[in-house]
């Protein structure tokens, strides 16, 4: 198909010495607590992942608490709701599949665990998804209640642009521009998809710096064992 160009930026997360900017990754879970997560879920997340990201336990316990989840059976055999605890998963914002398609006009918002590994681009991908909303150029036909997206494959998408100015306020009081929001919510869509990338890339240097600390004594000792030998 056609080749789509996303505009170039630069993510904290970016490069062989990325890191995940812990503020905006914040703000970038209140995004998704706010907006995303009334469609998309992130199953393979607990709430008490989120101390990760710098959340304190109380925090944790607060968002939990925010949702109702379903429990039981209790001891009369009978299911109920009782407020989310730190080791309970995500709240999923529909009950199955099926559900979730028939609020969305048919489409099924992926779930979001792995979304930032799952696309091309990551991160990049996402962000540009967010502000690529436009008119469809002279000719295109859009299908009923769907989106024109510059970045979307095909361009035709059934999610409606879920972000307006201003949409959440920020704990930081980081202006939120839609630019923002979907740069900080792309970062946190980046860790919960690699939470262990910071790990992995200190692990990577470290090994590298002892292999070159082991090819110096290497060569030192070949000298000794060879001097005589000239
Ligand atoms: C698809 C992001 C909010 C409904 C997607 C995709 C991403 C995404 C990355 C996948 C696109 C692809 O397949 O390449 C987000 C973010 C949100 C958000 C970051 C919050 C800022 C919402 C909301 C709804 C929604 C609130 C429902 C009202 C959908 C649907 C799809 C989708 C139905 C499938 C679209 C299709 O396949 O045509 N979203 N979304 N999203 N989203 Fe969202």
């Amino acid at each position: 198909g056609e080749e789509i160009h996303l505009p170039e930026t630069r993510f904290s997360s970016d490069g062989i010495f990325g890191t995940f900017d812990r503020a905006s990754v914040q703000r970038g879970f209140q995004v998704y607590r706010e907006v995303c997560s009334n469609c998309h879920s992130m199953r393979l997340l607990s709430y008490r992942n989120l101390s990760e990201i710098g959340l304190t336990e109380e925090q944790i316990r607060a968002v939990a608490a925010d949702v109702q989840v379903q429990d039981g059976p209790n001891d009369e055999g009978q299911m109920f709701e009782r407020p989310g605890r730190p080791s309970d998963r995500f709240r999923r914002p529909f009950a199955n599949d099926a559900a979730a398609r028939t609020a969305n006009n048919g489409a099924l918002p992926p779930d979001f665990s792995v979304i930032a590994k799952a696309r091309e681009g990551g991160p990049h991908y996402i962000q540009a998804l967010l502000t690529g909303y436009e008119d469809p150029p002279a000719g295109f036909t859009l299908g009923d209640g769907m989106n024109y997206n510059r970045y979307f494959p095909g361009h035709q998408i059934a999610m409606a642009a879920p972000l307006n100015p201003d949409q959440v306020e920020y704990a930081d009081h980081t202006p939120a521009t839609v630019e923002q929001m979907s740069r900080d919510v792309a970062l946190f869509l980046h860790w919960a998809a690699e939470p262990e990338l910071e790990q992995r890339r200190q692990m990577g240097i470290k090994i590298v710096l002892f292999l070159g600390v082991l090819g110096v004594l290497a060569y030192g000792v070949k000298r000794r064992i060879w001097a005589d030998l000239h």
